[in-house]
Parts: C-alpha cells; structure tokens; sequence
C-alpha cells in the first residue's frame, strides 16, 4: 500500500468515525439480571406475629438492609433461602481507580444463627451495631449506613431487633474484611464518584 492510499484509508476511518453519531456510554455494556426491590419475608419463629416483630420487618424493607446482606443481591440474582445471611460479594470502599487493591468489606451475616450470625449477641449489642456501628467485631465500616441509623427512635430499632432474632438461623459465614493495599481475590462491588480524564 502506497503511503497515499494508506492516508486515504485513515482518512476513510476517521469519517466513518465521526459519522457513527455520539458516543454512549452504555453501549459497551450489557445489563446483568437487573435487581429490583425484594419483599422481607415475614419472620417465623413463635412470636413473630408480635407488633414489633411485623414493624421490624417494615423497617427492614422499607430501608433496604437485604440489599447488601442477602447474598446475590448486590450481583446477580438475590438468593431467598439466604435472606439476611450475609453477602459473598464484597463492598470497596475506596477509589480501586486510585488505590489498586481497595479495602473490601462484606455485609455480614445478621441471622440468629450461633456460629455466623448474631445468634450469640444481646439484644442491645445488635441495636448498638444498628445504631453506633459498634459490635462484636469492632465498629463496623461506615459502608453500614449506621451514621444514619443513628436517628432510629428505640422503638424503631428494638423492633428490626426483635424481627432479626425471629428470622430463620442460616449458617453461613462471609468472608472477613481486607483491609486497604492487600489483594483480594474475592468479589466486590465499589461505590465512587468518577470524572472523565478525557
Ligand atoms: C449499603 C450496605 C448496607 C446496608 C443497606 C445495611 N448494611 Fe449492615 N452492614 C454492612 C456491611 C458492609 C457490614 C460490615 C461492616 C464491616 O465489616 O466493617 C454491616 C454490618 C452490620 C452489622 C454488624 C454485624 C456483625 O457481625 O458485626 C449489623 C448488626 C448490621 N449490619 C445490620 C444492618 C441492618 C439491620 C440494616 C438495615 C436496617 C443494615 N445493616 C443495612 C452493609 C450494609
């Protein structure tokens, strides 16, 4: 090829390029089981049918604690018969883009269940976890919206408390937090503000 008609080509390129319209972001990118809002399912244990328990339940829905602890609802398909069980896939919280291994921590297992769950805390454990972020592994990453559950009124947060408890015990047990600057190879999900470097 000439170096004339290989001009010519580039040339060809370069008009057919900006002929293709606008760029959009999305066209890169095909959707992955979208996840839509999930019911809580009602508590089963004796004396879930109590006022406080069915408020919990509300509460809990109404604020969206599956979406983080249920695993696969973060990605993927949210798995049902692990409601509230904690979730595989973790959460970054800071810039992957700045940072090349970001901490990672993952929404735990808030079941009653002994071994991996909250079986073993006090009902004022979990409401201070709820609230202050304070639990039995220390405080929790502020990832768990707990700087804004704060504002919960005591009857608010006993009643996600007493819906927890009646919740069916499911064993299963999430992997621990990765701190900033070590490599994980498990999944997660990153929350961030990006800006275009172009
Ligand atoms: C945006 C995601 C997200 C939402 C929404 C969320 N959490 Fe969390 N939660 C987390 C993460 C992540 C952790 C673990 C934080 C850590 O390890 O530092 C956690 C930790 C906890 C803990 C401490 C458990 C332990 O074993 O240490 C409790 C209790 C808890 N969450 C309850 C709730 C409840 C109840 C709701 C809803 C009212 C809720 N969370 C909503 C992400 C979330």
């Amino acid at each position: 090829m000439t170096t004339k008609s290989l001009f010519a080509a580039l040339l060809l390129l370069f008009m057919l390029a900006a002929c293709a319209g606008t760029y959009d972001p999305t066209d890169d990118y095909e959707s992955v089981e979208p996840v839509t809002m999930m019911s809580a399912p009602a508590a089963r244990s004796p004396g879930a049918s109590s006022d406080a328990a069915k408020r919990g339940r509300y509460l809990v829905e109404l604020v969206g604690c599956a979406t983080c602890h249920t695993d696969g609802a973060l990605v993927g398909k949210p798995r049902m018969d692990r409601w509230l069980a904690g979730s595989q896939v973790g959460i970054a919280y800071s810039n992957p883009l700045e940072v090349d291994n970001p901490g990672v921590v993952f929404p735990r297992n808030i079941t009653p269940d002994d071994e991996t769950g909250l079986g073993r805390w006090t009902d004022e454990e979990i409401a201070g976890a709820i609230r202050t972020g304070v639990g039995r592994h220390g405080v929790a990453v502020p990832v768990m919206p707990w700087p804004a559950f704060a504002k919960l009124s005591d009857t608010d947060v006993n009643a996600i408390v007493a819906y927890l408890r009646r919740l069916p015990p499911v064993s299963h047990k999430v992997p621990d937090r990765v701190a900033k600057g070590i490599k994980t190879n498990e999944l997660y999900v990153h929350f961030g503000v990006y800006r275009s470097r172009r």
